[in-house]
């Protein structure tokens, strides 16, 4: 892309690499203030226990059932662990309606005990008695396995009478509500632990969970000493504990300030959780494609793109009302695209304004203008990661990754692994594998290892 204009108006996306610096030593510091008794309240990542000490063998067997809620779709699944590493997995996805994810928390928990109870009854699992796994994808304080406060909502969610109240209790009250389902709640976890349990499980060098999907977030292996909010109890008998980190949230005192640009503030702005999760604002599925929109509004606005389109206020129109027009999938779309046919941008483009024939310029444009979008999140995620590998310090980190943007946009990855060349101690070698179904076979492994306990 060459226009010096359009990369003049982008420029404030790009993070320069002393920028880059600055972020981290925030970062790792906050993550610091958020495991220390003194500074805790003050931080932003709460990096909150998980009560999860110890990572699968690989030889975990029986059979489980879990609930994951906390990404686009609802999921019931029944998970079979069958030792030397392996897990067979069935599944079923529910639709939360818009009207739940922001009704009662009654009517929330009611749906996933109904959806809970038709999924067993579909596999007739109704004699067996399972334990459970509630892979529940938010801000929790842990007071133990089975017991979760949530802190606040995040993602769209919005549920009246759930915050500060624990979900565990919430569920089983569902649960018994309906009487007619006999089921043991045996751990709730955030989806960034199940990652990294479910990685470990496969691969025993994993000691990060890493989430880029709606949200984002991560969960890292911490020694307890390092652990100033940990129970002395829990300090007794094990080296470590999984420290679910709530990265998220970073960014909320004010620390990223001067990367930050007028949209991701329009784009906090107008979610349902203004001032919070200002780093994951900045990275996670849910936004990208609202900056997206944002800038496209104000690029063709300033004559940048779509130059010689007649129509083109049409386009500021639709840009402007249609809040969530821009999907992050297409983002990933348009940067998977080839030159110069650039048929998938095409499509988009005709499916979003009725644009007949893009020009090969406008297409390479667009293209630029998703790229800096996401670069600048791969870079984001990759500043965390590498605070957290420098942390564990060991010689050999592999990170577990899971979420719909790092798995469907086709450089993610590339561009997460070029920052963490720049940031990791050379003397760590790292790698990333992709996580299989997390949040399912994570669940049914800490349930799994905490039956053992
Ligand atoms: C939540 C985290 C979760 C992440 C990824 C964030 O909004 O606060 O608990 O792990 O999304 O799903």
């Amino acid at each position: 892309m060459q226009d010096q204009n359009l990369k003049d108006f982008l420029k404030e996306f790009i993070i320069s690499d002393s920028q880059l610096q600055e972020v981290y030593k925030r970062f790792t510091a906050e993550i610091r203030k958020g495991l220390s008794q003194a500074a805790h309240k003050q931080a932003d990542t709460k990096c909150y226990m998980t009560y999860v000490q110890d990572l699968p063998t690989g030889d975990e067997k029986g059979n489980y059932l879990a609930l994951d809620l906390g990404g686009t779709n609802f999921r019931v699944l029944r998970v079979a662990l069958k030792g030397h590493h392996e897990a067979e997995i069935n599944s079923k996805v529910y639709a939360v309606p818009k009207e739940i994810m922001t009704g009662s928390g009654t009517q929330l928990f009611d749906h996933i005990a109904n959806c809970l109870a038709e999924f067993v009854n579909e596999h007739s699992l109704g004699d067996q008695h399972l334990p459970l796994g509630f892979t529940f994808s938010f801000p929790c304080i842990q007071l133990g396995l089975t017991k979760g406060l949530l802190v606040r909502w995040t993602k769209g969610f919005q549920c009246a009478g759930v915050e500060k109240e624990d979900v565990g209790r919430l569920l089983k009250e569902a649960i018994a509500r309906r009487g007619d389902l006999v089921i043991e709640v045996m751990a709730i976890l955030n989806d960034a632990t199940g990652t990294l349990m479910s990685c470990a499980h496969r691969n025993p060098e994993c000691r990060i969970g890493v989430i880029i999907g709606t949200g984002c977030n991560a969960c890292y292996v911490e020694r307890v000493e390092n652990a100033e909010l940990l129970e002395p109890e829990y300090k007794i008998d094990k080296p470590n504990i999984l420290v679910n980190t709530e990265w998220g949230a970073f960014g909320e005192n004010g620390q990223l300030e001067f990367v930050r640009t007028d949209y991701d503030r329009k784009v906090d702005k107008h979610s349902l959780n203004a001032g919070t999760q200002l780093f994951e604002k900045m990275i996670s599925g849910m936004y990208l494609g609202e900056l997206v929109r944002l800038v496209l509004h104000d690029a063709i606005q300033k004559n940048l793109i779509f130059v010689r389109n007649t129509v083109k206020h049409n386009f500021i129109n639709i840009l402007k009302k249609d809040i969530g027009c821009i999907e992050t999938r297409f983002i990933s779309e348009i940067e998977n695209d080839s030159f110069p046919d650039f048929q998938q941008t095409r499509n988009i483009l005709k499916e979003l304004f009725g644009l007949e024939k893009a020009s090969v310029e406008d297409c390479q444009k667009l293209r630029y203008i998703c790229e800096c979008i996401s670069k600048r999140a791969a870079k984001l995620v990759a500043v965390g990661l590498s605070g957290l590998i420098n942390k564990i310090a060991e010689p050999h980190v592999v990170v577990g990754v899971d979420g719909s943007v790092y798995r469907f946009h086709p450089h993610f990855d590339f561009y997460m692994r070029e920052t963490m060349h720049k940031l990791v101690n050379p003397k760590t070698r790292f790698e990333l594998m992709l996580s299989e179904d997390g949040s399912g076979r994570g669940a049914a492994l800490v349930a799994a290892v905490a039956s053992k306990n």
